[in-house]
């Protein structure tokens, strides 16, 4: 049987695996992706880290922030959009996961792409861009470039886009990384006013 498809809410929680070693060793859970199962906008980083291990959440630490913070404003508020990653587990040390890995998690986050068929699949840094376009990928250069993928047999539009941290390292990425979640927002046909907080602000 093939131990990678997600074992209950229906195609998007995995509850146990035991593929890879070095992650079940470094890992204090499965980090399952988060937010609506029928969400326009699908977000994939490379793997959780240690608060969100912690936390059970990805993106839940500083790279969290400034993607909440660049979601807001283009009202696309973290509650609407699902943000997963391509590996459940946190390597040891925050290393990449290997490409092993990356394959062991792969029918998970197939399963999971299947389940919410989201309008766009934003890949936020290096792993994720290469692991579904296939191919290798200069981030800082593709950032905001869609491509059509065939992700288990059916085609998508996935935009590549600037790991958030790559901000807090390189100031001079903000506006890069915020003109693509606009993007990510205008694929899904949200505009900043759609969401709670900016038009709500006319009420006063
Ligand atoms: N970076 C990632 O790629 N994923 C997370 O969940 C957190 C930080």
């Amino acid at each position: 049987m093939d131990d990678t498809r997600p074992q209950n809410m229906e195609g998007l929680c995995v509850s146990d695996c035991r593929r890879c070693p070095a992650l079940v060793d470094s890992r204090s859970r499965i980090v399952n992706g988060t937010g609506p199962s029928d969400a326009d906008v699908l977000f994939v980083g490379e793997a959780p880290g240690g608060q969100e291990d912690a936390e059970g959440e990805p993106f839940v630490g500083r790279s969290g922030s400034v993607l909440d913070d660049q979601l807001r404003t283009v009202g696309l508020e973290r509650e609407t959009v699902r943000i997963t990653n391509c590996v459940r587990c946190r390597p040891p040390e925050n290393r990449d996961p290997t490409t092993d890995e990356l394959e062991n998690c792969r029918g998970y986050l197939e399963a999971e792409i299947d389940r919410v068929d989201p309008d766009v699949i934003v890949t936020l840094g290096k792993v994720p861009g290469e692991h579904l376009l296939g191919r290798s990928v200069a981030v800082t250069s593709e950032t905001g470039s869609v491509e059509e993928v065939r992700i288990a047999g059916t085609p998508r539009p996935v935009l590549v886009c600037l790991h958030p941290a790559a901000t807090l390292y390189d100031r001079s990425q903000e506006s890069a990384f915020a003109e693509t979640i606009a993007e990510a927002a205008a694929i899904a046909g949200v505009s900043p006013t759609d969401s709670g907080g900016q038009s709500r602000l006319g009420e006063y």
